[in-house]
């Protein structure tokens, strides 16, 4: 690419997004001139279908800070987000081409930065795409965000992320990542509800992860998620449940460089398996 121009619609290599005029630690600016009417309208009628999706469904810490961001007249900019979620959690997000290696994500994240893709989805992936981007993003992740202790959590992982990666250890940490900051939910005095960004972005999984009787419903269990596989073709088939947030922090508070050995010894558990100690959720 040299117009001088952003490129959020196709992708000139093999990963999606435009990675030539990167930073080194893969941030870039957000080049608003670059989403054409096109990109707002599609952002549009994704938010709108999904906010009315939420209530009832998504935790109350998701949904005060959600109604509060400037979302309702197009894809979002960076500048507009940062100022309230500085204030409010000291974290900031920061603009990316698409995914990012490993490191650099938890790097990031040690730091309370977010990654968040620029690129809007195609209209073919209007109701399921399997990869991150802007809304994906800004709808599912960055709500949490504003909440004290989830924030706090979600820096102690990019550092857990940093370790993890030096001790060859990635494969059961991000089975973590996966069941809660994607697919986590939690339990309410009102029912259980969703905090996981990559349910919060579905128009099918918020409904089907809270209500439909087909997946396991599992209470957090540290060791069993880390054994844990998943997919990320379809609605996921085990949800882990905690009751608070402040039980993620505490849970994954202790060194895991001892549960990292243990694991190396155990098989991993399919996405759908039953165990016998599994404590469900009713
Ligand atoms: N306590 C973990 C470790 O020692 C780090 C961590 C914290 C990982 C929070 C995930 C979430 O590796
Ligand atoms: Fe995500």
């Amino acid at each position: 690419m040299s117009t001088g121009q952003a490129n959020y619609g196709q992708s000139t290599h093999g990963l999606r997004g435009d990675y030539s005029r990167m930073r080194a630690d893969y941030t870039v600016e957000q080049d608003y001139s670059a989403y054409g009417p096109e990109q707002h309208d599609r952002w549009l009628r994704l938010y709108k279908r999904q906010i009315e999706l939420v209530p009832g469904r998504a935790c109350d810490e998701y949904l005060s800070a959600l109604h509060s961001l400037p979302y309702a007249k197009g894809i979002p900019r960076f500048d507009a987000v940062n100022a309230p979620l500085g204030k409010a959690t000291r974290w900031r997000l920061v603009a990316v081409p698409g995914l990012v290696p490993d490191l650099v994500f938890f790097e990031h994240l040690a730091n309370r930065r977010f990654p968040v893709t620029c690129w809007i989805r195609e209209e073919h992936e209007f109701s399921y795409i399997v990869e991150p981007d802007v809304f994906h993003d800004f709808f599912g992740h960055v709500p949490m965000l504003f909440d004290p202790v989830f924030a706090d959590y979600m820096q102690a992982y990019g550092r857990g992320g940093v370790k993890a990666h030096a001790l060859g250890a990635l494969q059961w940490l991000s089975r973590l990542y996966w069941y809660t900051v994607e697919f986590g939910l939690i339990r309410t005095a009102q029912g259980l509800r969703n905090y996981g960004a990559g349910i919060l972005s579905s128009p099918g999984e918020v409904e089907y992860a809270i209500s439909s009787p087909k997946p396991r419903r599992v209470l957090f269990d540290l060791r069993r998620i880390m054994r844990s596989r998943y997919r990320i073709d379809t609605y996921q088939e085990t949800y882990f449940v905690i009751d608070a947030f402040q039980q993620l922090f505490d849970a994954t508070e202790p060194d895991f460089t001892s549960l990292y050995d243990e694991l190396r010894q155990l098989p991993d558990v399919a996405a759908d398996a039953a165990l016998p100690e599994d404590r469900l959720v009713s």
